[in-house]
């Protein structure tokens, strides 16, 4: 063989063996899902915006060590340093950039909400059209979870960074619109009542933007008991002071919202911290209700334990009339930042309830 060709034909083989960057098409949940860096992606807890053609994912950026802290001994959770909310941008859903963070944690200062010691959770952002500024909103709180406040920060481009507004329990001296004076009766246990004056507990939480353009925060309140849903101010920096009471006593947290044929559904997960547990749906015409809850939306294997992972968000997919995306965090509780993400279209039955099936891989449709 001619020296030449030879040389050619080794060159070929090594090459072949050389990785070639290979765009990703599939979505394969649970397993680990890396930006365009190759880095994993790290956003957790987290929801998506559409604006302007891109999708814009923001989550709680958990780096480094999963501890047990001291302080939180009566709860008994894990936890990680609070990093501050990240933010990826995609065109497909399925390649995502890291654009660095929306909001970084404040290392600097121990006081600061933001301080890492504290929580930085369920980052979402929404976008005022009146205002022409990104909001967002997150659960801010203690190192042991007791502050239950609400975070917000501003920003006039998607990737921010944001400016930090302040944190506040939400609806202090309002009345929730469907409590009776039984539910305000001050008794040991009624949280309602206890926090009327200095605001609502809020841990666990979602935004959710109306057709009008009105907009709501979905929260886990009185001691993760009961939800509130609350309408938001038209800057939608604070809430409205119109709120009602959800799911009363029914103990749902990680709610995800969203509008289908003028309907509205949430998904959410029982209360089990960081262990996975059977997810709930419900369905409204209202969104201050009243929700009827329609069992596990989850089929398949690992449904019973919604496939080992706890909702956040549900997307509708831009021009995709019919296409919504469940979003999930499968959580290492002994390995924070290594959480994954199982992320599955929504099917609809014939009573028009949702679906959601496993499946190891799948592409969005073309
Ligand atoms: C879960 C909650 C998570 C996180 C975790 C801490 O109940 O959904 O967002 O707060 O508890 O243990």
């Amino acid at each position: 063989m001619p020296r030449l060709l030879a040389c050619v034909l080794f060159l070929a083989g090594v090459a072949s063996l050389l990785p070639t960057a290979r765009a990703v098409t599939a979505l394969a949940p649970g397993e680990v899902w890396r930006d365009t860096d190759g880095r994993p992606i790290n956003a957790h807890g987290g929801g998506i915006l559409f604006h302007e053609g891109v999708y814009y994912w923001y989550g709680e950026f958990k780096e480094g060590r999963t501890y047990l802290p001291k302080v939180n001994k009566a709860w008994g959770g894990t936890r990680v340093l609070a990093g501050g909310v990240s933010v990826y941008s995609s065109r497909d859903l399925v390649t995502w950039k890291n654009e660095g963070l929306a909001l970084p944690s404040v290392p600097e200062n121990p006081d600061h909400d933001l301080a890492p010691e504290n929580v930085i959770e369920r980052p979402k952002v929404i976008y005022n059209a009146r205002t022409k500024k990104f909001v967002l909103w997150f659960h801010q709180d203690s190192p042991n979870y007791q502050a239950a406040r609400s975070g917000v920060a501003v920003s006039d481009t998607p990737v921010g960074p944001f400016k930090y507004v302040g944190s506040f329990r939400p609806n202090a001296g309002v009345r929730p619109l469907n409590a009776t004076d039984a539910d305000l009766a001050a008794a040991p246990g009624n949280f309602l009542a206890r926090d009327l004056e200095g605001g609502q507990m809020a841990r666990d939480m979602t935004l959710f933007v109306d057709d009008d353009g009105t907009a709501y925060q979905f929260y886990a309140s009185e001691s993760n008991q009961t939800m509130h849903v609350s309408q938001l101010s038209e800057d939608y920096l604070r809430p409205a002071g119109k709120y009602a009471r959800i799911f009363v006593g029914r103990s749902i947290e990680a709610p995800a919202v969203f509008k289908r044929n003028g309907r509205y559904y949430l998904i959410g997960s029982g209360c089990t911290g960081w262990d996975p547990n059977p997810a709930h749906a419900a369905v409204a015409d209202s969104i201050f209700g009243p929700w009827r809850e329609i069992g596990n939306p989850c089929r398949g294997e690992g449904a019973e334990i919604t496939f080992g992972a706890q909702s956040t968000f549900v997307l509708p997919v831009a021009g995709r009339p019919d296409l919504f995306l469940a979003m999930f965090d499968r959580w290492n509780k002994w390995n924070l930042e290594d959480s994954r993400y199982v992320w599955l279209p929504i099917e609809f039955d014939a009573a028009q309830n949702p679906i959601i099936r496993w499946q190891p891989r799948w592409s969005f449709p073309e």
